[in-house]
């Protein structure tokens, strides 16, 4: 059993993203759609990063591969990371009215209810079907320029780090789910479907919580859907040119590392390295686009 990953996965600590300091509400362009899309999905990040951990641990006494075996390791080292920062920026949420507490209370709720009734391949399917998800997300975000031009350059560079890890680990949890629970295509497509649907309506549903913690009435929430989803689904739009991306994960055969070439990868690493400043990496990733 070999595991060929493209990248090295390098667990990193102690980032400092100068996350205490003055960052305006929308600190996206100003602009409380494409800002709250970010947040709502950074609500959901400690409580799934914590459930994809506990769903590779599950399988790990049973790898006899010792590189999978570090792979894992570093994978678990490099969630709980993201989990920590994320769980540090979302408190800035909470300050903000925003019920972070209740938003992680649920996702606690539906994780564990899925655990209780799933059978163990089912739920690692689950995590390798949102990795791949933050794998298009690490691809799609910095694709463009324009998406993230105008954003605060500490959240950006939060993200950035967060999309090179994501690169980094995109294939572990596939290679524990094929390699070593076996699962067949069947799950692996179900719990796809699951993910495809859940995780859009979750984040949907945060981001017009926020919306009304914000003070938005119902006819300017209204406004702000109708423009946003427009920008989200329009052709040319964020949704569409990774469409291809998405579906190749139906196609039988498929492995992480067959798709998706991040080539600014090695930019963010070799600023990173060189300044171990993670907002002057990910104005370098930016700079670059994936
Ligand atoms: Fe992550
Ligand atoms: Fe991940």
């Amino acid at each position: 059993m070999s595991v060929d990953a493209k990248y090295p996965i390098v667990p990193r600590q102690g980032l400092d993203f100068g996350l205490e300091g003055d960052i305006p509400k929308y600190w996206l362009g100003g602009d409380p759609f494409k800002t709250r899309l970010f947040d709502a999905m950074s609500t959901l990040f400690p409580e799934g990063e914590k459930f994809f951990i506990t769903c590779v641990r599950d399988y790990r006494e049973r790898v006899s591969d010792p590189e999978l075996q570090q792979q894992i390791k570093d994978f678990i080292r490099q969630e709980g990371q993201h989990s920590m920062v994320h769980g540090q920026f979302n408190a800035r949420l909470q300050a903000q009215g925003v019920r972070v507490d209740r938003i992680e209370a649920r996702m606690r709720q539906i994780l564990g209810f899925l655990r209780r009734i799933l059978p163990r391949s089912f739920t690692l399917a689950q995590t390798a079907a949102a990795e791949h998800m933050t794998a298009i997300m690490a691809h799609s975000f910095f694709h463009r320029r324009e998406l993230l031009e105008h954003a605060d350059p500490r959240i950006r560079a939060m993200y950035a780090w967060h999309a090179v890890e994501e690169i980094e680990h995109k294939a572990v949890a596939f290679d524990v789910l094929t390699k070593v629970a076996k699962a067949g295509y069947f799950p692996r497509i179900v719990m796809m479907l699951y993910v495809s649907l859940m995780f859009p309506l979750h984040t949907m549903l945060i981001m017009n919580h926020m919306f009304q913690v914000d003070g938005f009435s119902w006819r300017h929430r209204a406004g702000l859907w109708l423009r946003g989803l427009w920008w989200l689904y329009r052709p040319g739009g964020l949704y569409l040119p990774v469409l291809p991306h998405y579906l190749v994960y139906f196609i039988p055969g498929y492995h992480p590392w067959k798709a998706g070439h991040m080539k600014s990868y090695e930019r963010w690493t070799e600023v990173y390295t060189r300044t171990r400043d993670p907002i002057a990496a990910g104005d370098a990733l930016h700079a670059m686009g994936v």
